[in-house]
């Protein structure tokens, strides 16, 4: 049987709320089915509730035993996966001096060892359907920032690690291609971004707004789609243009306003 014979299967890591989520929602209404994966179980069980054409299953993407046993269950129930997005993350912001290892680990575990197992163990799937691989990254792991020591540093391996996989997973008809958000106002975001860094970053927008989930999922959903079937490698910033952006912008709005 060929992807094209049979329903399309997505896995979602952080599909319980969020980014996760909405793109779950949106590989849904373009006639995917989807396994949502999370380790908060009780807002995975509430998230999937009304959500027909998914299965939920509760799994730490840093345990590598957990990663194991669902990837375990994935092969026996499906056979293949035509997309794996490695969404899961966490932030922890701190200046340099206050960021112990144990904070620094839980960080790392969670946002690039967890994308390196959930990849390693999905790759006989992705093989089976030559499927895809969508890493969420980040805008701080391409622009250095105060207190992302180990947030920043976890995204810029993971934009690494995409490129890794695009070169070696290539020959197997497996793409690998990262999405970088800029600011969504998430529960993640709104427990690190404090007043201050709200309006820095409107300051440093030129879309001069947040992006909404919906916006980050059009972009996963599109470069785990065939319709990016020749798009591997590459690293796509969903940002309202913050990347392009150097110093000046809130001047020019000024004058701008100014009628100058
Ligand atoms: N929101 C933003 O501004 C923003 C910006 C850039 C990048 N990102 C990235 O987007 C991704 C999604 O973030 P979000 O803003 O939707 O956050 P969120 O906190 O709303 O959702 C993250 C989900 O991941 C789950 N999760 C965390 N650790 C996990 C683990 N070890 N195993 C399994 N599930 C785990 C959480 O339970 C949660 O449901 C993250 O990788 C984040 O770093 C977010």
């Amino acid at each position: 049987m060929t992807a094209s014979d049979q329903t399309s299967l997505a896995l979602v890591t952080g599909a319980a709320r969020g980014i996760g989520l909405a793109t779950t929602r949106r590989f849904l209404a373009d006639g995917w089915r989807v396994w949502m994966v999370d380790n908060d179980g009780d807002e995975l069980t509430k998230a999937q509730a009304d959500l027909d054409g998914t299965v939920m299953t509760v799994t730490d993407v840093s345990d590598p035993d957990q990663v194991a046993a669902l990837m375990a269950d994935v092969t026996a129930q499906e056979g293949g996966l035509n997309a794996l997005i490695n969404n899961a993350g966490l932030a922890d912001f701190g200046p340099i001096e206050e960021t112990n290892f144990a904070r620094w680990r839980k960080v790392m575990a969670t946002n690039l060892d967890g994308v390196f197992l959930m990849s390693q163990a999905a790759t006989p799937l992705l093989k089976a359907r030559q499927g895809a691989i969508v890493n969420i990254a980040s805008i701080s792991g391409l622009r250095a920032s105060t207190l992302r020591v180990a947030y920043g540093t976890s995204k810029a391996g993971v934009i690494q690690l995409t490129l890794q996989q695009a070169v070696e997973l290539g020959e197997y008809g497996v793409r690998a291609n990262c999405v970088c958000p800029g600011p969504v106002r998430t529960k993640l975001a709104m427990a690190v971004h404090s007043p201050e860094i709200i309006a820095a970053y409107h300051d440093a927008i030129p879309l001069n707004r947040y992006g909404q989930e919906t916006e980050i999922a059009n972009a996963i959903v599109f470069l785990a789609s065939p319709e990016a079937s020749f798009i591997t490698g590459q690293t796509l910033s969903v940002d309202g243009g913050f990347e392009a952006t150097g110093v000046g912008l809130p001047a020019l709005r000024t004058s701008a306003g100014d009628g100058s």
